[in-house]
């Protein structure tokens, strides 16, 4: 049987838009790759020595203040003023791109999805909650520099999810444009359920909750890859839990999703077998981040599994000129939490929610698809 894809939840680019997206693939690649590659260069055979000499010591990656001074420096260099700018232009041409595939798209995207969420024999599905308080972090920022946020809701639009598809045309550029290849298919719930099972034997969970699910892409895998488990995702931002229910349900793929914060969960004590999440907590404040992990363990059933994947980008980890790169991206260009998370101490903030010391772990872990590390954190619930 082949596949009806005029049914199909996901954007269809045409030929011109696919070039244009590759277009912006490589400028992003060249800005993130190549210019950031020569900043570095540069920083490290002319700018550092100088500063070196001012201060009268060596940088060190973990000193704020050498971080500062850097950033002081560095915001004269034409090499860095371009490469702001031309970040800049990247992240607009990438979401510009995005809309003119949805302009002539969405139509149809909008009229399969009314089709399939009012079927009657529905696998999973989506329970949302109009008087829940979005908190501003997401609500009120354009992460990313999404136009209208996760968040955005059209007034007189019956299943709106504009946010959720522009989520999802972002995520065909912008991981590539860092020069992030995986293998087709391959999500960070693979990576995320390879790893689980390297550290802890063969899982059968019964029930796995996906905190901070956003479309479900990585739901989804826990749904494939345990078909006999009962699956949710919680997220704040409906259009995007719209979204992965509607191309859920399109597939075939039970999952239960739900919009509620992670930092105050609706959920039973000790009820899912795996609390999971990826790159979410980059996207929290610390106070969400830290009652979020409160939340997370009380859910945890005893014998139970928490686990989640996110990027590495703390201090010492990165050097001085990431973290330079990374102080300009969270002013500018939308990831104004990328600093709470790095500096984060995910060991002091879990033991601050009970989790006994030697239950806990956290750390790098190298991609098994595609180059770099991922920062995984979590814990296993004594039984
Ligand atoms: C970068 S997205 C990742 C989405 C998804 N996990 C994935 O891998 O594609 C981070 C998600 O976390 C959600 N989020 C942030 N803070 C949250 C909170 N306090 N409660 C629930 N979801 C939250 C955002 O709405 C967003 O969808």
């Amino acid at each position: 049987m082949t596949a009806d894809l005029s049914r199909e939840i996901n954007l269809h680019p045409t030929q011109d838009e696919l070039a244009r997206q590759a277009f912006i693939v490589n400028f992003k690649q060249r800005v993130n790759l190549g210019l950031q590659k020569d900043i570095k260069a540069h920083v490290a055979d002319s700018i550092a020595p100088e500063l070196e000499s001012e201060l009268g010591q060596p940088l060190d990656d973990l000193n704020r203040d050498h971080r500062k001074a850097l950033k002081r420096k560095i915001a004269d260099e034409h090499l860095f003023q371009a490469w702001e700018t031309l970040t800049w232009i990247g992240q607009d041409m990438m979401w510009n791109c995005v809309d003119e595939t949805l302009d002539r798209d969405l139509p149809r995207i909008d009229e399969a999805a009314a089709e399939i969420v009012s079927r009657k024999d529905k696998v999973g599905s989506l329970k949302l909650d109009p008087d829940l308080d979005l908190p501003p972090n997401v609500a009120k920022v354009e992460i990313h520099r999404q136009p209208g946020g996760f968040c955005l809701e059209r007034e007189g639009v019956d299943y709106d999810l504009l946010s959720g598809a522009r989520m999802t045309g972002g995520g065909m550029i912008y991981g590539a444009g860092k020069g992030r290849t995986s293998k087709p298919g391959y999500s960070a719930a693979h990576f995320l359920i390879q790893e689980a099972e390297k550290q802890f034997g063969k899982q059968k969970p019964k029930r796995i909750l996906d905190v901070g699910c956003g479309t479900g892409f990585n739901t989804a895998t826990f749904a494939k890859l345990y078909p006999d488990a009962e699956v949710y995702g919680i997220d704040v931002a409906a259009g995007l839990l719209r979204w992965g229910h509607a191309r859920c349900e399109s597939e075939g793929v039970p999952v239960n999703f739900i919009q509620m914060n992670t930092a105050d969960m609706d959920f039973e004590d000790e009820s899912f077998d795996l609390v999971a999440s990826t790159i979410w907590g980059h996207e929290t404040t610390p106070q969400i981040l830290q009652d979020s992990i409160s939340e997370i363990w009380r859910v945890l059933k005893p014998g139970g599994i928490s686990f989640h994947v996110d990027v590495p980008n703390q201090p010492g980890y990165q050097g001085l000129v990431d973290q330079v790169l990374n102080d300009w991206q969270i002013r500018h260009n939308g990831e104004p939490f990328w600093m709470g998370w790095a500096e984060a101490d995910l060991p002091a903030l879990m033991t601050a929610a009970g989790y006994p010391e030697q239950c806990q772990f956290a750390g790098y872990r190298p991609r098994t698809q595609g180059a770099g590390d991922w920062f995984v954190h979590g814990a296993k619930k004594p039984a």
